[in-house]
């Protein structure tokens, strides 16, 4: 019954999540008829991908998952946050436009590796199993696995996770640890972190493992709600090329060090997190 009820959110969620991605289609294509036009003119830039496509030098596709504020999110039909402000800057150093492709979390790597999307900017964590898939960049942010409770919880940290059933994003790092530390029977997968905080006040997990800058958004979204003082993991982000694309590897790191120095990156990041 628990099972069923979570297919339909599933269901419905993806209907919703297609919505969406027409959406961002559609700004996707006005930029790729610029882009159409662009190469053109610039056809000896272009270049043959390891999949054997050609791609023009003029564009980069950035793939995300844009349901995690404030690194990627949608105002309106646009989607805005930390990551598209990046990708947009890494681009300009680049003189390469910038589009932005919305997808599930768990089909970012697959994108990435089959050409379909240039790189992955979505918060993405840094993990050894990733790096066998595909190369990261250097890291650009910090991110912290937190817990959300309800503010009645009596949970008060990690250790009192054990038992409790525990909401996280499908294929996150949420999702990969705490399925090792407290076993896959006691988490449950939502396509969205939105979606497992919904589980949240609706009583169908105790708790909820995410990112700390989308958990205070969540939270301050939601009444009820608070995120632990305690610390979960804490990691690096970073943006995930292809293992073959080094060319675009090193273009990617020597244009994210610039940034970095001239403080560009950090005042990406301030215009989104108030320091507290
Ligand atoms: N940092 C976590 C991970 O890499 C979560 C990222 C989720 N990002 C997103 N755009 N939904 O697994």
């Amino acid at each position: 019954m628990k099972k069923l009820a979570l297919l339909v959110a599933a269901a419905l969620m993806c209907a919703s999540m297609a919505a969406c991605g027409s959406s961002s289609s559609s700004s996707g294509s006005a930029s790729a008829s610029a882009e159409s036009s662009a190469s053109a003119s610039a056809s000896a830039s272009t270049e043959a991908t390891a999949s054997g496509e050609e791609t023009t030098g003029d564009t980069l596709i950035m793939g995300t998952n844009a349901a995690f504020p404030p690194y990627e999110y949608y105002e309106g039909d646009q989607i805005v946050g930390i990551d598209a402000d990046i990708a947009k800057a890494l681009g300009d150093k680049l003189g390469m436009e910038v589009t932005i492709e919305d997808m599930d979390f768990n089909s970012l790597i697959t994108a990435v590796q089959t050409g379909k999307i240039d790189m992955v900017l979505a918060g993405m964590t840094v993990t050894p199993d990733r790096e066998e898939n595909v190369s990261f960049t250097d890291s650009y942010a910090t991110g912290i696995q937190s817990i959300i409770v309800t503010e009645d919880s009596e949970i008060t940290g990690p250790d009192d996770l054990e038992g409790h059933k525990i909401g996280v994003q499908e294929s996150t790092t949420g999702h990969i640890y705490c399925s090792d530390d407290y076993g896959e029977d006691n988490v449950i997968a939502y396509t969205t972190g939105a979606n497992a905080v919904e589980a949240l006040k609706t009583g169908k997990v105790d708790a909820v493992v995410i990112d700390n800058e989308p958990a205070k958004a969540f939270v301050e979204a939601n009444e009820g709600l608070k995120v632990l003082d305690t610390e979960y993991t804490v990691e690096d982000y970073a943006i995930a090329v292809a293992k073959e694309n080094t060319e675009l590897l090193d273009k990617l790191n020597t244009a994210l060090a610039e940034l970095k120095e001239d403080g560009t990156i950090q005042s990406i990041i301030d215009k989104y997190i108030t320091a507290e």
